[in-house]
């Protein structure tokens, strides 16, 4: 099979990489040769990395090098069954591309792009062929994230789906199939997950130290909201909640904070600046946590109840299947848990009561309970 990759910055290299190692023959389109040598050099520290670790032997490390081909040149997509665009997240940008590139492929190569932020439906509106165009939607790093997701336009045919899915599959990712909904599965289901924690950071519930310690130790979750902003880089997942609350139409359930958006102002941007919520500097002294087991447990039912009534109320639209929702988090954002099948251990009615409970202190509409939760308790049913 021969794949295409449009664009090799962070994810274009990423899975560039997963589909050499997969036995594609790959070949990398890039405007710049300065991103094309980088992406080359970058691979060869991967795999000699690899190597030390004894998880590819100097032959396949070799053979997955070879199979890939760098070019400045668009028309060696010639022949590809499938190209993967990962330019630049911007409409008109991807058009052009997109444009150019359906004069040079074949009528049944698939065309996909792994935008994280555009609907897919408007990209594929460009395309002669709007029916073989589809979303492919990997995480990063691309080769460590097992999850895709995978989005179908309106103009998507099933088979075209289907191709896309398995040939994805077969390269060893777990795929989910996602409606083309702002943020797909994961990008919207984990909202709460930093919006609530800014919330009670913002209202003096709990300081951040003592918040990430509570979703940790009693949450289970690998990283605190906190710690995983600062990871993530605060100008981009203020973006994307931003690009989140404006393309569900302001809904109030996606709102942004203020507070993110003055540490992205001010350039504490997280670990890659030195400084974001915690101080990254050498020697450089932070928060304790407090340590309070019922503070603690406050704080884990509040956001856990919020991140299950979105998955809830994703599902409720039929933005995806239960297991795919649970997939996802899972695979996504390593959520401990799948949020719907938590929701069935904590039982259907917790949930309610909670969302009900916030709602009624705050009268805000972030606060409303999905009405699939609702009648769930009524019926006493349960996801899985
Ligand atoms: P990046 O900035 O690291 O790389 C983009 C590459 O595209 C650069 O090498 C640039 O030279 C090239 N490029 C720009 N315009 C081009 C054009 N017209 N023709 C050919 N090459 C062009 O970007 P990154 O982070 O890899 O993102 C790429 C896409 O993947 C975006 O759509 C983004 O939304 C999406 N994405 C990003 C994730 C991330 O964590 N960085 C996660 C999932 C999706």
């Amino acid at each position: 099979m021969k794949v295409g990759v449009i664009g090799c910055g962070t994810m274009g290299s990423g899975i560039a990489q997963v589909a050499s190692t997969a036995n594609c023959e790959v070949v990398v389109y890039d405007l710049s040769d300065d991103a094309l040598a980088k992406s080359k050099s970058a691979l060869a520290k991967v795999m000699a990395r690899l190597i030390e670790k004894g998880r590819v032997t100097e032959q396949q490390s070799h053979a997955i090098q070879d199979r890939i081909t760098y070019s400045s040149e668009l028309n060696q997509m010639q022949g590809a069954d499938c190209v993967i665009e990962a330019i630049v997240e911007n409409l008109e940008i991807k058009h052009k591309v997109f444009t150019a590139l359906e004069s040079i492929v074949s009528e049944d190569c698939i065309i996909a792009s792994n935008t994280s932020s555009l609907s897919i439906t408007s990209l594929a509106a460009c395309l002669q062929k709007p029916e073989r165009f589809v979303g492919v939607h990997f995480f990063n790093p691309a080769p460590l994230m097992k999850l895709v997701e995978i989005i179908p336009a309106v103009q998507t045919e099933a088979t075209v789906l289907d191709k896309a899915k398995a040939t994805i599959d077969s390269w060893g990712k777990t795929t989910v199939t996602v409606k083309d909904t702002p943020g797909f599965i994961v990008n919207k289901v984990a909202r709460p997950f930093y919006s609530e924690a800014i919330k009670m950071l913002e209202e003096g519930t709990a300081d951040f130290a003592t918040i990430d310690w509570a979703m940790k130790e009693i949450g289970g979750f690998r990283m605190g909201p906190f710690q995983l902003m600062d990871f993530i880089g605060h100008d981009v997942n203020y973006v994307v909640t931003e690009t989140v609350f404006k393309a569900f139409y302001y809904d109030g359930r996606y709102k942004p904070s203020f507070t993110q958006k003055r540490l992205a102002e001010a350039g504490y941007l997280g670990r890659k600046s030195g400084r974001g919520f915690y101080k990254y500097t050498e020697g450089a002294e932070n928060i304790e946590p407090t340590k309070d087991l019922l503070l603690g447990e406050y704080i884990v039912s509040r956001i856990v109840a919020m991140l299950i009534n979105e998955a809830a109320d994703t599902l409720h639209v039929n933005i995806a299947t239960a297991k795919d929702i649970d997939l996802a988090m899972q695979n996504g954002v390593n959520y401990p848990k799948g949020l719907l099948a938590w929701a069935d251990e904590k039982g259907i009615q917790y949930c309610v009561t909670v969302m009900d409970e916030l709602f009624d202190e705050y009268r805000e509409e972030r606060y409303r309970c999905s009405p699939i939760l609702r009648k769930m308790a009524k019926n006493s049913t349960t996801f899985f």
